[in-house]
């Protein structure tokens, strides 16, 4: 059977993108990470994916007339290379209607709340703020709304404390292991 190619988008650290290609190597997903693609050309995940030796694309939206035109480029390099799977990893930009349409139900992001709550780029500490006890991490298949789209898996944690820290890090661990059964549902049409 043909290998699975996943595309990776991120705009941040990374730490997602290292867990996805981790779980490649070592046999937890049946996949490779073919490609990079990230919106912000200083961002960290650009030198992890050199270090792991995946090819990245880094570009600037500003340098485009228009989301459809990025979105095209970036559509023929993903067709070009043969990616089965789009995965969201902290990619913080909306997703428009030529990747959606080409890749319709293709496309997967990972946000750290229980979603439908806390959407939107500060969903932990919106969360703390609002006295949240039960935290979580969900994901869910992208379309055209902030965080929307339906759910695929959630997990959660009941978190008490008041160290943001150490509250994100517990919930960056949980995300590192759902996204790995997540793509495991997609390879394996189980979602
Ligand atoms: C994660 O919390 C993810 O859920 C959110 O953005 C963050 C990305 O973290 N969408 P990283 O860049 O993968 O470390």
């Amino acid at each position: 059977m043909k290998r699975t190619k996943l595309a990776v988008f991120a705009s941040g650290s990374g730490s997602n993108y290292e867990a996805i290609v981790e779980a490649c190597r070592d046999g937890r997903i049946e996949a490779d990470v073919v490609l990079l693609v990230c919106d912000k050309p200083g961002a960290k995940v650009l030198e992890r994916a050199k270090r792991f030796g995946t090819e990245s694309f880094a570009f600037n939206p500003k340098d485009y007339e228009s989301r459809e035109a990025y979105e095209t480029v970036l559509v023929s390099m993903l067709e070009e290379r043969g990616i089965d799977y789009i995965c969201l990893a902290g990619y913080m930009r909306i997703v428009g209607k030529v990747l959606l349409e080409r890749f319709e139900q293709r496309i997967v992001n990972i946000h750290p709340s229980l979603l439908p709550s806390f959407k939107g780029a500060h969903a932990i500490q919106d969360a703390v703020d609002y006295g949240v006890k039960i935290f979580g991490v969900t994901t869910h298949f992208v379309d055209e709304t902030l965080d929307g789209g339906r759910i695929i898996d959630q997990a959660a944690i009941v978190y008490e404390g008041s160290d943001i820290e150490e509250l994100t890090n517990l919930i960056h661990n949980i995300e590192h292991k759902l996204y790995v059964k997540t793509i495991n549902k997609l390879i394996n049409k189980k979602y």
